[in-house]
């Protein structure tokens, strides 16, 4: 197990640290990360702090620290969101509703791809709109690692599960991943998303926890692809065998040889 880590709102790591966040005066919210068992899962919750309700998204591993964290910040779980139905981002939904009266959230791409979720969970399109309190989640639909992945964008952040992480994308090899649903997805975030957006990612994978799109659209070799077919060759073959984490910036044209295989 990793240590369990906090990520205040200037997103700068604080590993054991469950200090104050830096709240603004504008954001009704602020969100909170939890590193969790053994493959380097983020578990957030996400704090309305009108109306002290919480989402827990991807709940996962260690629920004890998730409730710990909401009980000292004197928070009521009413909602649980998921990115996605891979076990290690779901196998804390029975621990938290076990203690909390909480609303189940997903995509219905990604529920009927599960195909073994829950009773009455609240099933969402691309587009959709969640209220937590004062707090507007937008529910985001960006299919790929599976058919029915979610990102959840509140204010300036968002929480991308395993779509993007910080120099690196979801794997599109296992049951429902497609890498041609990937590069559109990446496509249609770089078109839709200000650069100024923070990404809070589904795993710690790299240099660091956090980052601006802006930086990724720089940095991220998944980003750098206009022709879909080298895409789906770097996704499929050629990454995993040539790139070791933790993930870096990598340069525009450095991704792969036009050559490789
Ligand atoms: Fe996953």
């Amino acid at each position: 197990m990793r240590k369990a880590l906090y990520t205040n709102m200037s997103g700068h790591r604080q590993a054991n640290s469950m200090n104050e966040a830096s709240m603004t005066e504008t954001a009704p919210f602020s969100i909170h990360a939890l590193e969790l068992g053994p493959m380097e899962n983020f578990v957030y919750l996400i704090e309305d702090s009108a109306s002290g309700r919480a989402a827990v998204v991807d709940p996962a591993w260690e629920v004890p620290e998730v409730l710990a964290l909401a009980k000292k910040r004197g928070l009521r779980i009413t909602d649980i969101l998921l990115t996605h139905s891979h076990h290690d981002h779901i196998n804390g939904i029975e621990g938290v509703l076990q203690v909390c009266d909480a609303q189940l959230h997903l995509l219905k791409d990604e529920a009927r791809f599960w195909g073994s979720y829950m009773d009455l969970p609240t099933l969402h399109h691309g587009g959709d709109h969640i209220r937590l309190g004062d707090t507007d989640i937008q529910v985001l639909h960006t299919p790929g690692h599976t058919p029915g992945s979610a990102c959840y964008r509140i204010g300036d952040r968002l929480i991308t599960g395993d779509t993007l992480f910080v120099f690196g994308c979801g794997r599109c090899d296992l049951r429902g991943g497609d890498a041609e649903q990937m590069f559109h997805t990446l496509k249609d975030m770089e078109r839709d998303l200000p650069h100024s957006t923070i990404i809070l990612p589904g795993h710690n994978y790299a240099e660091k926890t956090t980052s601006s799109f802006g930086e990724q659209v720089e940095g991220n070799p998944f980003m750098h692809f206009d022709d879909m077919g080298r895409f789906v060759r770097y996704r499929m073959f050629y990454h995993d065998k040539h790139r070791h984490g933790p993930y870096r910036s990598v340069r525009k044209g450095d991704a792969m040889p036009d050559n490789a295989n």
